[in-house]
């Protein structure tokens, strides 16, 4: 695990999107596991600002979202589509059928799951792979206690995940689903390259235990200590409780630069 710390969430979707550019532009039709919340709003506008600029041609990737909440209308505007188009999809050139997230309207909803991780193989796999973090440690939408090795499926919200996601509901948690389809631990583990963002101080305990916990199901973002390339992207006050935040400090700043957004 590569820990950066950075000054605010600005620098830190500014380095996130350099590492996009690059692999971008070394292979076109990347596939991206993308994540909602507000943790990604500012990568996703630095990387709509380099479509913009000609920096990115995103009509060859190919995208895979995390979750979504199970039974929103479609076109809601809490949906995670309705984000997705909204933050990103509609702003830069990516060709919408190539974009896919898990849907909370089926009737059956194991062989639609099934069916995600099996789109996301014919795909060739997830090239790299955003993710947040749970004040309560989960990845995508799974809380602690699930399976390390899972693969997608539907989980039910903890009661401080729907506390936690109230806000974009008009701060209503009976409003908030309790139900939601995610990517599995176990499919998360399949990405050739992982990328965690957290900001701010509520973040931090998570942090300390997914980075310098023991790997344990009450975390699932601690499953990430076993992965061979993920960085761990934070501002000061999500490190704030690192143990080691110096030692990452310094680790960082002896990076060759060709290294850096690598
Ligand atoms: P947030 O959520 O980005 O809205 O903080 C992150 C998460 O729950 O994974």
């Amino acid at each position: 695990m590569e820990v950066i710390i950075v000054n605010n969430a600005e620098l830190a979707a500014k380095k996130a999107a350099l590492i996009y550019k690059r692999l971008i532009n070394e292979k076109p039709t990347a596939v991206l596991g993308l994540a909602t919340g507000s943790t990604p709003l500012k990568l996703y506008s630095e990387l709509v600002k380099m479509y913009e600029n000609s920096e990115i041609d995103f009509s060859r990737v190919t995208t895979f979202n995390l979750d979504e909440y199970v039974g929103l209308p479609e076109g809601d505007k809490n949906s995670y589509r309705f984000f997705m188009d909204e933050n990103l999809f509609d702003k830069i050139n990516i060709d919408k059928k190539k974009t896919h997230l898990p849907s909370g309207n089926v009737d059956d909803v194991n062989e639609h799951c099934a069916e995600y991780d099996a789109k996301i193989k014919h795909a060739g796999g997830i090239d790299l792979q955003l993710l947040g973090i749970g004040a309560d440690g989960h990845i995508g939408f799974n809380e602690p206690t699930s399976s390390l090795t899972s693969k997608t499926r539907i989980k039910t919200l903890t009661k401080q995940t729907i506390a936690d996601n109230a806000r974009f509901f008009g701060g209503d948690p009976e409003k908030v689903p309790t139900h939601a389809i995610t990517m599995g631990i176990g499919s998360i583990m399949e990405s050739n390259m992982v990328i965690l963002l957290a900001f701010g101080k509520n973040k931090a305990g998570a942090i300390k235990a997914a980075v310098e916990g023991p790997v344990s199901a009450m975390v699932p973002a601690s499953i990430l200590q076993m992965h061979p390339n993920v960085k761990v992207i934070v501002d000061l006050d999500a490190a704030s409780e690192l143990e080691l935040r110096q030692y990452y400090q310094w680790v960082y700043e002896r990076k060759p630069d060709w290294q850096k957004d690598a």
